[in-house]
């Protein structure tokens, strides 16, 4: 079994760039099946779920290759439209190949998908959004069988809830059908942006990402093969942010925009820690004093406070001198860490989607813990690194979805922490 050991209690100093945002290649990966041509995604982080977004497109008759830090797909060869259920079940992202693969190849097959055990995360509104756009779709056995992608028409869609993957579906599946589609409600996070500026990069029409109402300009044949560089993740951004609250020191973060961590960083200062936009990819956070805490932070869409970095930051603030309140708004099940952190002494009370963090006496103790889920392994490593003595944690194939190189960044900035591979 792999571990990571951290002995906390060190203080955090220096600088690090963050890598590419795993939410935001996953669509584009998906995306490229779309191009039928060769695409350069550029800062693509190595994770476990590029690596199964990689396996997907292979599967599906494209070849992909690794050059240093991007990725080179080509889509020209894509001859089959179903994604295995194995593949399916690796993460929720393979459900956005559902659109791409329909606008491609004009049917597409695949099940109900995995990911992180957050609570019931439904599909209904990707596939009723499919069906406005004239799929034909069929549930039987566990499989979906999407047809009619050859006779796809532009609609008007509103979203009963402004979901991210309903968002990015549409706009792939949009892409190929004829005419205009309106999203209503659409999805604003960074990741639906980028998303845009890959699709139009390849050729698409598209306006309006970013705000409620995306309009995409569709038509069979007309994308190609582009380069394209990914934002950088605002996720692991916010990670090492909280890891600097919670032990303490100054540090530099590059690669993430500022104003997509306003929620965070907003919350990290009322709770007391310093917080400087240092340039248009750049963050500096400081933190001499103890964390004052006394936060209230509730989750929600963009620009809300992101539910992806509330198990981080109320690690971070399990060292903090006053009570703080999360209210998790977006999963039934995000609290999957609490459970472990409290095995670190923390005093976290839950009820239904509330949690109290309230003030860890003696402060946090490190001991062994495992990760349930990718950002409670975020959260696990903030704690251990601001607790007393050795943390041993456990469950890293969680962490491998999401973080490329997590110890090592942590590591650069002066912090105890070492991976241990088990070679068997
Ligand atoms: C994306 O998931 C992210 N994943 C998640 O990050 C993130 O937590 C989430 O958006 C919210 O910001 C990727 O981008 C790959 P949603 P997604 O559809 O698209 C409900 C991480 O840690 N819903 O916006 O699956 C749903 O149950 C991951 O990196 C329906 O009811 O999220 C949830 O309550 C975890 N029906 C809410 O909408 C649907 O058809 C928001 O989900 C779709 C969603």
């Amino acid at each position: 079994m792999s571990v990571i050991l951290v002995e906390g209690g060190k203080r955090l100093s220096g600088a690090v760039t963050v890598q590419g945002a795993k939410n935001s290649v996953l669509p584009i990966l998906a995306a490229t099946v779309l191009s039928g041509g060769v695409c350069c995604v550029k800062g693509c982080p190595d994770l476990s779920d590029v690596d199964t977004a990689a396996q997907i497109i292979r599967h599906l008759g494209g070849e992909v290759r690794r050059e240093g830090a991007d990725l080179v797909v080509d889509t020209r060869c894509i001859s089959r439209c179903e994604i295995p259920e194995e593949l399916m079940r690796q993460m929720r992202s393979s459900v956005m190949f559902l659109g791409a693969i329909l606008g491609r190849c004009g049917e597409a097959v695949c099940s109900q998908p995995g990911g992180c055990e957050l609570g019931p995360r439904p599909i209904d509104l990707h596939l009723s959004a499919l069906r406005k756009l004239g799929a034909g779709i069929e549930q039987r056995g566990g499989r979906l069988r999407c047809t009619g992608g050859a006779a796809l028409r532009g609609a008007e869609i509103t979203l009963t809830l402004p979901s991210v993957g309903a968002t990015e579906n549409i706009m792939l599946c949009a892409c190929a059908a004829e005419g205009v589609t309106v999203i209503r409600n659409a999805a604003r996070e960074p990741e639906i942006v980028d998303l845009a500026r890959f699709l139009r990069a390849m050729g698409a029409r598209i306006q309006g990402e970013g705000s409620s109402t995306v309009r995409i300009e569709g038509g069979r044949g007309t994308l190609r093969g582009c380069e394209h560089r990914v934002i950088g993740d605002r996720i692991v951004c916010a990670t090492y942010l909280s890891a600097v609250a919670c032990a303490g020191g100054e540090a530099s973060l590059i690669g993430a925009e500022p104003e997509q961590l306003a929620a965070v960083t907003g919350v990290l200062r009322d709770a007391g820690a310093e917080i400087l936009a240092t340039g248009p990819d750049a963050l500096t956070i400081r933190r001499d004093r103890p964390l004052e805490g006394g936060v209230v932070v509730r989750t929600s869409p963009y620009p809300g406070f992101p539910t992806d970095a509330q198990p981080v930051v109320m690690a971070a603030l399990c060292n903090a001198r006053r009570s703080s309140l999360f209210v998790e708004t977006m999963f039934e099940n995000r609290y999957r860490h609490v459970d472990e952190l409290r095995r670190m002494g923390a005093d976290i009370r839950v009820e239904d989607r509330v949690a109290v963090v309230g003030v860890t006496e003696n402060g946090l103790r490190g001991t062994a813990v495992t990760a349930h889920d990718l950002r409670g392994g975020g959260a696990l490593c903030v704690a251990a690194l601001g607790a007393e003595g050795p943390t041993i944690l456990t469950g890293l194939s969680h962490i491998r979805r999401g973080y490329a190189s997590l110890p090592e960044d942590l590591r650069s900035l002066g912090a105890d922490i070492a991976l241990h591979t088990d070679q068997n």
